[in-house]
C-alpha cells in the first residue's frame, strides 16, 4: 500500500471503476466504469519529475479515450438499430462492439500503443497496466465473444505478435509488454471457451506478472544486459527474476504452465486442436529466447566485478514480497497437482 493519500484514493477509484464496469447491467454502465477506471489511472501515471511518464500517460489517455468513445458510439448504434427499428442484431454487432474493448485490453492488431506506454512507466504502473487494467475490458468481452474467424484471428495475431515481438528485445518492459499481449491472446481463448477458465488464467497470470515485476524492481534492472554483471549477493535476485520469467513463459515445472496446460486441454476438447497447435508453437519461440536470456545470464556472461561489490553492500538483497511470490511461482503447480491428487 502506498504511503500517499492521493495514491490511495486513486487506487480505490481505479478498482471501483473496474467493479462498476463488470457488475453493470447495461452497456452504458459498463462504459461509465471504464471511464472511472481510466480517469483514476491517468493521474496515477503522471509524475512531474519524469517526462517519460507524462508522455506515456498522454499516449495512454488518447488511445483509451478513442476506445471509450468508439465503444459508446457502437453501443448507441446497437441500441438504435436493434430496438428502435426492431431489427434483429446482425452477426457483426458483437464483433463491432468487441473492437474497442480489444483496443483497451491491448490484443494484437490493436496493440501498437502498448509497448510505447509501458516503456515510460514505473514498475508499479506497469504491473497495474498488465493486470488490473485488463480485467474490465476482458470481462466485458466475455459477454460478446464466441468462437468464430474473427476471434480466432485475434488470438492467432496476439500470440504471434507476442512471440515475435519479444524476440531481440533488450528492454525488460518491452519483454513484459509482448508477454502481456501474448497472454491476452490466451485469455481470449479461455474467455471463448468458458468464463471460469478465464478467471483461473487471469488470477494466475496476474500473480506471475506481479512476481516478475517485483523481482525485476528488486534487482533494479531495466535492460537485460544489466543482468549479466552481478555479484554473489545478487544471485538470489537473479534467480528469482529468471525463474519467475520462465514461469510466466509457461515452462513446465513452474506455476505458469498450469493455466497453459488447462487451456490446451480445453482447446483440444472443444475441437480447436489446430489453433492449440499454433499457440503452442508460438509459445515455443518464446521459451527459446527466454531460456536463451536466462542461460546466458546465469552461465555464459556471469561476471563478478570487484569494483561493484561496495555499491551493493547497502542494498537490501531480500524482499519478503518478492521472495514469497517467487516461491509461489516456483512451486505453485507442483503444490496444486499434489493437492488435487491426494484429495
Ligand atoms: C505466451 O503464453 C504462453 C502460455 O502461458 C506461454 O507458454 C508463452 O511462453 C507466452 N509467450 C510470451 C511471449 O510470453
Amino acid at each position: 500500500m502506498p504511503n500517499n493519500s492521493t495514491k490511495i484514493l486513486l487506487l480505490t477509484t481505479l478498482v471501483s471503476g473496474v467493479l462498476v464496469s463488470v457488475s453493470s447491467n447495461s452497456w452504458l454502465g459498463a462504459w461509465m466504469g471504464l471511464e472511472i477506471n481510466l480517469m483514476s489511472f491517468i493521474p496515477l501515471m503522471s509524475n512531474v519529475k519524469n517526462m517519460y511518464n507524462t508522455e506515456a500517460s498522454l499516449k495512454y489517455f488518447i488511445v483509451q479515450v478513442l476506445a471509450s468513445a468508439t465503444l459508446l458510439f457502437m453501443v448507441v448504434m446497437k441500441t438504435l438499430t436493434e430496438d428502435l427499428f426492431t431489427m434483429e442484431g446482425t452477426a457483426y454487432t458483437p464483433m463491432i462492439i468487441c473492437t474497442p474493448l480489444l483496443l483497451k485490453s491491448g490484443a494484437a492488431p490493436l496493440h501498437w500503443w502498448f509497448p510505447g506506454v509501458m516503456e515510460g512507466l514505473s514498475w508499479e504502473n506497469c504491473a497495474l497496466l498488465m493486470t488490473v487494467q485488463k480485467a474490465a475490458p476482458l470481462m466485458l468481452l466475455s459477454y460478446l465473444i464466441e468462437i468464430n474467424t474473427f476471434t480466432l484471428t485475434i488470438i492467432f495475431m496476439s500470440t504471434v505478435v507476442g512471440a515475435i515481438g519479444g524476440l531481440n528485445q533488450t528492454s525488460m518492459r518491452k519483454i513484459l509488454t509482448y508477454s502481456s499481449i501474448n497472454h491476452t491472446g490466451w485469455m481470449l481463448t479461455a474467455l471463448a471457451l468458458s468464463e471460469n477458465l478465464w478467471m483461473m488464467y487471469f488470477a494466475i497470470y496476474s500473480t506471475l506478472a506481479i512476481t516478475v515485476v517485483s523481482a525485476i524492481k528488486l534487482s533494479g534492472v531495466s535492460f537485460i544486459n544489466q543482468t549479466m554483471m552481478t555479484n554473489k549477493e545478487t544471485t538470489l535476485m537473479k534467480f528469482m527474476m529468471f525463474t519467475s520469467l520462465l514461469s510466466l513463459g509457461g515452462l513446465p515445472p513452474f506455476l505458469g504452465f498450469l493455466p497453459k496446460w488447462i487451456i490446451i486441454q480445453a482447446m483440444t476438447a472443444n475441437s480447436l486442436a489446430p489453433m492449440a497447435t499454433i499457440v503452442v508453437v508460438t509459445s515455443l519461440i518464446t521459451l527459446y529466447y527466454y531460456l536463451k536470456i536466462s542461460y546466458s545470464s546465469f552461465m555464459i556472461l556471469n561476471t563478478e566485478p570487484k569494483w561493484n561489490l561496495k555499491s551493493h553492500k547497502n542494498k537490501k538483497t531480500t524482499n519478503t514480497k518478492a521472495l514469497l511470490l517467487s516461491t509461489v511461482s516456483l512451486t505453485g503447480m507442483a503444490a496444486c497437482t499434489i493437492i488435487v491428487n491426494t484429495y
